[in-house]
């Protein structure tokens, strides 16, 4: 029997009706999904309860897992499974990345050499209200740019900067280890690529990351990134995903960014997130190049001493933020 789907409103988004994620899945249904996620490169399921370990297993289905640089952010359980929280441990001390704030339109890992551009994120506990996330279309945003945009992006290479990505990050998270600094020099990507299964172009954009255009003076090079940012981003061109516990969603950073409204730090906010290296014959990944050392690229130590002042301060537990508890102990009932 073919995939059960439902297109997202008249969005580029896609939910998957039925598979019950925990369970190994056919070949021929990871070729169906391989197959759909090609044209939809947002994929929703709904009512998955993963363990780490499903969740690992299913993602690897797509592609190699990445340890990503973040490896303070990894499971202790599974470190190729990301704890995206606001919580903290009984010391006080985050158990995950990206706290509670705004993050920008960003693509991960686009401030890798050669970024694992696929994703799965799990809402294991969700705030009240906030904490949506929204993806934009950026193959349906470089056919909405202007033919002279499309003239002045196409073979030119933007300039990708880690310590930008840091610089904008809450408290602790601006920390990072010697050897992820190492692994996250500038890198340059192209800006527009073309998909090898269908032949369309998009753009590969990242507004946390990208501090230049390559060959261009610095005010030319950010006034082409405002406008693209403002193109890219119009509301016709974005998925905004309501989550709801259980909801896995998986997704292509070749051909889209995503962004995260802030919620009430109070409130409690778990998310589970793997990232996979995509094969290059069926999704655009990024093949960059080392950039030359760039006048706005802030200096790593600029923002360690920031970071080791802020650390000085001391930091209280909050009581609304109890000890973690082993998440998904209660799965929804599996249909
Ligand atoms: C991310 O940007 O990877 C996390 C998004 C989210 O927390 O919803």
């Amino acid at each position: 029997m073919p995939l059960k789907t439902r297109v997202l409103g008249d969005s580029f988004a896609c939910e998957v009706v039925g598979l019950h994620l925990w369970e190994t899945q056919d070949d021929r249904i990871i070729k169906e999904l391989r197959a759909l996620w090609v044209l939809h490169p947002v994929l929703v399921f709904r009512r998955q309860a993963l363990s780490e370990n499903e969740l690992a297993d299913f993602s690897a289905r797509f592609g190699p897992l990445e340890r990503t640089v973040r490896s303070d952010w990894a499971s202790p359980a599974r470190p190729e499974v990301t704890l995206i929280s606001n919580l903290k441990d009984a010391q006080g001390r985050p158990i995950g990345g990206l706290g509670d704030g705004e993050i920008q339109w960003h693509s991960d890992q686009s401030y890798m050499m050669q970024p694992a551009t696929g994703a799965m994120l799990c809402a294991v506990e969700l705030p009240p209200e906030g904490g949506t996330t929204s993806w934009v279309d950026l193959g349906a945003a470089y056919d909405g740019l202007s033919a002279r945009l499309q003239r002045v992006v196409e073979d030119r290479y933007a300039i990708f900067s880690y310590a930008k990505r840091l610089a904008g990050y809450q408290g602790v998270d601006r920390v990072i280890s010697a050897d992820a600094q190492r692994k996250t020099p500038s890198v340059l990507h192209l800006l527009v690529h073309t998909h090898p299964v269908h032949g369309k172009k998009s753009l590969y954009l990242d507004s946390t990351t990208t501090i230049g255009v390559d060959g261009m003076d610095q005010d030319s090079g950010k006034a082409l990134l405002e406008e693209l940012y403002e193109a890219a981003t119009r509301p016709q061109f974005v998925y905004r995903h309501d989550w709801q516990i259980g909801d896995a969603v998986l997704w292509d950073n070749g051909l889209t960014m995503h962004r995260r409204e802030p919620f009430d730090p109070e409130a409690r906010r778990l998310m589970k997130r793997t990232t996979m290296l995509l094969p290059r014959d069926r999704h655009i990944v990024p093949d960059g190049r080392l950039a030359a050392a760039y006048p706005s690229d802030q200096p790593r130590s600029t923002i360690r001493a920031s970071v080791n002042a802020m650390r000085q301060q001391p930091q209280a537990a909050s009581p609304a933020l109890a000890p973690v508890r082993s998440p998904l102990t209660a799965k929804p009932a599996r249909r």
